[in-house]
């Protein structure tokens, strides 16, 4: 029996051995993600693919997978590249890779909250810039964290994470979701359920944990920017999309929300020449909430082992599809 054909998408961050095993594996290799087009010719002879979020898995390509493809596994625990329903209607399983980036995730988130807050990129561009005299009693400025107001828009996994860290700084915490979780969790926590409306009216910090979706599309526009406090500051480490550039531009030079720290952007990569970037009171980083060394060894396993037991027949640890 010839080894089933596999295609990744990207070198990955951990070791094939298992997979080389049982498989052939043929690595795109370039540095850029490869084009929709040759995608859509290797679905055509593999069993199976191993994909990342910047792949466009929809449903030409779904339908264009030859008869003997099995199985895709994304490494990421966000699925919004890959059209579920047209898997499931060809009874495709997709993998995806839930938990082992929940920490990593709301560690960077963190880092936004607290670097936006206390100014660390502009400080930094201040003393490289040679424009560090002296001590100043009014030298860059900003809120305090401690004893702050946090809103936590989509309480899953890295929503909870985020509310756990922010008791070491005695915060009041509201979070909005989809549904509410369980009175042990939330006093546990220290959260109060609250209505989106009411949280972004509230929160001196807004953090984005909700997973991108028709409904959460733009959630984040003019009207609800005018809602915020003109002292806030918005941090995004889940999706680009959910909140409208031009909206959080318009928020960020009117002085309608005080900054912004988001690690995804609409469209991702941001283009250089983005206005977003000429702003002082904005942090852009590129995508790198689960980019710790174990995290990310971790979520390629996951992907694997995913993999292989889509090329087996097997239930995947960690299907999407219903
Ligand atoms: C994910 O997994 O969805 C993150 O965005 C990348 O790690």
């Amino acid at each position: 029996m010839p080894k089933p054909k596999i295609f990744i998408t990207r070198r990955l961050p951990t070791k094939l051995d298992q997979l080389q095993e049982i498989a052939t594996i043929e690595i795109w290799e370039e540095r850029q993600p490869p084009p929709y087009e040759v995608l859509l010719e290797k679905v055509k002879t593999i069993d199976g693919l191993l994909c990342l979020l910047t792949d466009e898995i929809d449903q030409q390509l779904i339908e264009a997978a030859g008869t003997s493809f099995k199985v895709i596994s994304q490494m990421a625990v966000g699925y919004d590249n890959i059209d579920i329903p047209a898997a499931t209607a060809r009874k495709i399983p997709v993998g995806h890779t839930p938990g082992v980036l929940t920490d990593a995730t709301a560690d960077l988130t963190w880092a936004l909250l607290m670097a936006a807050a206390r100014r660390v990129v502009e400080a930094d561009r201040f003393v490289r810039g040679g424009e560090w005299r002296t001590w100043e009693p009014n030298l860059l400025l900003g809120p305090n964290i401690t004893g702050a107001t946090l809103g936590i828009v989509g309480f899953g996994r890295i929503g909870q994470a985020i509310a756990r860290r922010a008791k070491g700084f005695d915060m009041k915490v509201f979070y909005t979701s989809k549904h509410r979780c369980d009175q042990e969790l939330e006093k546990d926590l220290g959260v109060e359920f609250t209505a989106f409306e009411h949280l972004l009216q509230e929160a001196d910090f807004v953090t984005i944990h909700t997973p991108l979706s028709d409904e959460t599309y733009h959630l984040f526009g003019n009207s609800q920017f005018e809602l915020m406090k003109q002292s806030a500051i918005l941090i995004n480490t889940a999706r680009g999309a959910i909140v409208h550039p031009e909206a959080l531009y318009r928020a960020l030079t009117s002085g309608e929300i005080a900054g912004a720290a988001i690690d995804v952007t609409d469209p991702e990569p941001i283009a250089t020449d983005s206005p977003l970037l000429d702003l002082d009171n904005l942090i852009v980083t590129p995508h790198i909430g689960s980019a710790s060394r174990q995290t990310r060894e971790k979520m390629a396993n996951m992907a694997i082992a995913n993999l292989i037991a889509g090329l087996k027949g097997e239930r995947l640890p960690n299907c999407v599809n219903p």
